[in-house]
Order: C-alpha cells, then sequence, then structure tokens
C-alpha cells in the first residue's frame, strides 16, 4: 500500500516537472516576455530555438488588441491578445506591463482566471505583492489541437497613480503541439499606453459664457449640446475628444481629461475639452429658470479646482440649427452628400426642389422616448412637443416633415429633420426656421442652398 501510494506521488512529480511547469498548468517560465531588463532581454525563443530568433516566421502574427491606447489609473481594463500561425497546433502567450521610464518595475497587475496563470519575479503565483507580474497561459488556454489561432483575454488592472507611458511587453508561442521545446514559432511585440486622467490641473478655471452649440443662444433647454467659453480649463494646447474608450455604460462620461461641468448639481456629460471650451450636453432638467454652473478640474480629489459660480438660463427650448462655419445649416441629401454651397463646405451640393433633406440641430427639448444626457439612441425617439418648419417663409404641411426627433447612433443632443423642400421654393440661400413653444432657430447661416 505504501509502495503504490509512493508510486503515484512519483508519477505526477515527473509530469509536473516535465510538460505541466513549462507548457501547461503554470504557462511560460517567468521573465520570458521580451523586456530588456529581465534577464538581458529573455524570450521564449532562448528554449524554443528551432525558428530562433522571435519573428523569423512571416506567416505567423502576434497582437494586441485594445480598446484605446490609454489606460486610467485604477481602473480595470481587458487586454486581448491574439496569436496566429498556419501551422500551429498548441499556443501559449507571457505579458508584462511596465513604466517606459523604469522597465524594472511592474505597472499595475493582472487578474489570474481560468484561463490565465499570473506569475511572480522570481517565483510565486499572485497576489505578487508589488513585484513583477506575468501573465501566461494554462493547459486549458493552451487549446492543443487547435487550428490557426487563438486569443486571450487578460484583465489589466494599471497602477493606482498614473505612473506616465507603459509598455505591454508580450511573446507569443505558436507550437506544434507535440510537448517538447522544439518546432515551435515565437513571435514578440510590445504596445505603449499613454496614462489619461493623471489629474493634475493645476490652474484654476475661470468661466466667461456657455451657449448652445449650434446657434450660440445664452439660453439653453434640457439635452442641449452646448459649449462652455472661459480660460485654464486644460493644460495649453492640450485638447481632448471623447471616443469610445471613454464611454461609461455605453454613454458620454461626465469627467473627461480631468474636467467636470456641474449645472443645477448635476454632472454633464462631455466630448470635447480645450484649455478654452469645453463641448457638452445639457443634462435632462425638468426645472427652468437661471441655474448655477461651475467648471471642476480634477473633480473628486484632494487637488479639486472649482470656478467661480457661473449662471445658465434653462427654458424648455432653445432650437438651434448646427451650420457649416455659421454660413450654412448642416444638411445632407438623402444619399448621404453635405448639403452646402461649395464655396463654404468644398464637395457641398445645393438641394432640389422636392427632395428630402436631413438637417441638423439642438436645444429641441424632450423627446419621445425620453434620453438621458449622454446616451446615444440606437433608433427612433421623436420630439415630444410641437414644431413648426418654414422653409423660405412657406409653412411645411405636417406631411413634408418626415421625421423630428434625435439622430440614431448620436450622442442625444444631435435631433435631424427629414423634410422636404417645397416645389415652391424659390431657388437660392433658402432660409429655413423651426419654432417651438414660440422660440425659433437662429437667422445667421440658417439657410440652405436650392437650385
Ligand atoms: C527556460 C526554457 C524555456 C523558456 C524560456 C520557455 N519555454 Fe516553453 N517549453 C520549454 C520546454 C523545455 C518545453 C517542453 C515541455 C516541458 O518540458 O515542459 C516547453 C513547452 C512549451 C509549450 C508546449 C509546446 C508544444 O509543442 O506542445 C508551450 C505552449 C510553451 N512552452 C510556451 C512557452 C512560451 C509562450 C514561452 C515564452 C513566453 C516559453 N514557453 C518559454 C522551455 C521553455
Amino acid at each position: 500500500m505504501n509502495r503504490m501510494m509512493h508510486a503515484v506521488v512519483v508519477c505526477a512529480a515527473t509530469l509536473l516537472s516535465s510538460s505541466a511547469v513549462m507548457g501547461f498548468s503554470r504557462g511560460a517560465p517567468f521573465a520570458s516576455s521580451g523586456v530588456p531588463t529581465d534577464m538581458a532581454g529573455r524570450d521564449c525563443s532562448a528554449c524554443h530555438r528551432t525558428f530562433a530568433p522571435a519573428n523569423s516566421d512571416a506567416r505567423g502574427k502576434l497582437t494586441v488588441i485594445l480598446e484605446a491606447m490609454t489606460y486610467r489609473p485604477g481602473v480595470k481594463q481587458t487586454i486581448r491578445v491574439r496569436l496566429e500561425h498556419p501551422e500551429a497546433r498548441r499556443w501559449g502567450f507571457q505579458m508584462t506591463a511596465r513604466p517606459t521610464s523604469d522597465t524594472t518595475s511592474m505597472a499595475g497587475s493582472f487578474t489570474p482566471n481560468e484561463n490565465i496563470v499570473v506569475n511572480c519575479d522570481p517565483s510565486g503565483a499572485a497576489p505578487c505583492g508589488g513585484s513583477r507580474e506575468f501573465a501566461t497561459h494554462n493547459v486549458i488556454s493552451s487549446r492543443n489541437g487547435t487550428a490557426d489561432g487563438v486569443t486571450w483575454e487578460i484583465e489589466w488592472t494599471p497602477p493606482a497613480n498614473e505612473v506616465g507611458e507603459v509598455t505591454l511587453f508580450v511573446a507569443g508561442n505558436a507550437a506544434d503541439g507535440t510537448g517538447s521545446n522544439a518546432n515551435d514559432r515565437i513571435y514578440t511585440t510590445t504596445v505603449k499606453l499613454s496614462a489619461e486622467g493623471a489629474c493634475n490641473l493645476a490652474r484654476r478655471p475661470t468661466l466667461r459664457s456657455l451657449a448652445n452649440a449650434g446657434s450660440f443662444s445664452t439660453t439653453l433647454a434640457p439635452n442641449t449640446f452646448a459649449s462652455v467659453f472661459g480660460a485654464d480649463f486644460e493644460v495649453a494646447g492640450r485638447s481632448r475628444a471623447a471616443g469610445v474608450g471613454d464611454f461609461v455604460n455605453g454613454a458620454f462620461p461626465t469627467q473627461l481629461a480631468c474636467v467636470a461641468v456641474e449645472i443645477g448639481g448635476r454632472r454633464a456629460p462631455i466630448s470635447y475639452v480645450q484649455s478654452d471650451q469645453i463641448n457638452f450636453q445639457v443634462p435632462a432638467l425638468t426645472q427652468t429658470g437661471p441655474l448655477p454652473v461651475f467648471i471642476i478640474l480634477n473633480p473628486g480629489r484632494p487637488n479639486e479646482l472649482r470656478s467661480d459660480q457661473g449662471t445658465v438660463t434653462i427654458a424648455q427650448y432653445s432650437p438651434g440649427w448646427f451650420t457649416f462655419s455659421n454660413r450654412s445649416i448642416a444638411a445632407t441629401t438623402a444619399d448621404g452628400r453635405i448639403v452646402a454651397d461649395a464655396a463654404v463646405v468644398a464637395g457641398g451640393v445645393a438641394a432640389r426642389r422636392g427632395d428630402v433633406i436631413t438637417l441638423y440641430g439642438t436645444g429641441f427639448g424632450f423627446t419621445d422616448p425620453v434620453f438621458q444626457a449622454g446616451e446615444i439612441p440606437t433608433g427612433v425617439a421623436r420630439l415630444r412637443d410641437p414644431i413648426t418648419i418654414t422653409v423660405g417663409g412657406t409653412m411645411l404641411a405636417a406631411g413634408d416633415i418626415l421625421y423630428a426627433g434625435l439622430a440614431p447612433g448620436l450622442i442625444s443632443g444631435v435631433y435631424q429633420f427629414n423634410i422636404r423642400i417645397p416645389m415652391s421654393a424659390t431657388p437660392g440661400n433658402v432660409a429655413i426656421v423651426a419654432t417651438m413653444g414660440g422660440v425659433s432657430t437662429q437667422t445667421a447661416g440658417g439657410t440652405v442652398p436650392v437650385q
């Protein structure tokens, strides 16, 4: 009995020291991701030498797939590593993250899961307590017998404080699946991520004015897409547009590049920031009248900076057209060409009488269904309240306003109107005026060319 037990134990240990240790249960040996300061830049080709050095077989490919080339301090993100080769049948990888300025220290940490092992330098498994970490495959995610390629998903939590640019070092083994270190193709790559949201803005912001982003009216309505003007919103010369990587639950963020806008105590979604301008959307407020406004830098942090209080008047409607250079309403033909004087927008065309064109604007109030500011409607959301539209002074019949509501796929502050240009319109730059509750779109630039 004792002998048998012993025999079983020896057998397991043998397994562990051969295939299991290297290729399988605990992934690749630590410090083989190709970091120059780790064991003189060792990568998998130090042992998988048949086709050394790494990247010598051009038929294979190692890619790192990211939602954005940035990280936010302390905010976990998913990194995808894809390895492909036409002949390989088993797959392995290793990845580590280092501050570019000091590749001897770890940047953040990886989370192990059923497909991903995290090894520490020089030994042990995560949590690594601040020592260098290596995310790697295990026996399951080496997908023995799988052809063409595999993708691993790795959860990475960046450092809590920004450390400047971070470099991801990745190595991959497109192996032949025979369980040895021969006949395997090795690939290496690096990717650099810049820090986002460091929040070290040092100057107190000055708020000067707010305006409808289309008409420049200073009275704003709920959900209006608007701009605030002033100074020191951002470091001079730096600008930041919200991208998909910034979205929070599928909506525009209420903090972008360490800047927030607060109206009537509510945070507004932001789409763009530069030192003297912020583009944002008024929250779906139900109160009207004057409301306090603040610009807040480094929001919620010990170094938070608030502007003096400003005031904005909120009304039910603030209808305005978006324009091309304040000279022509932002409009397109049914087949997607820009309607504008070619002198204003190169390639612009005039609308034809009888055509249906689409106009874009903001400030037209609530819709059905209601969208919160920052959300992105995917389908139809018509205006809740009545609107009239005149073209060249002639009131459009209800049947010639084919759609009046939010523009699907865009931030919920962008409205679109599909209207038919009357046959009676006089060719030239024709004024189009939309009116809600007695408030009309702007006159300056509120025209479209008609032929
Ligand atoms: C210190 C030497 C060494 C290094 C470095 C090394 N390996 Fe290996 N690897 C081996 C050996 C030896 C085997 C053969 C099986 C065993 O002994 O565990 C192996 C096997 C494998 C296998 C299974 C191969 C097959 O054909 O089935 C995979 C996958 C693998 N290694 C991935 C990697 C990856 C990915 C790296 C780099 C990040 C790497 N290894 C770095 C020594 C190494």
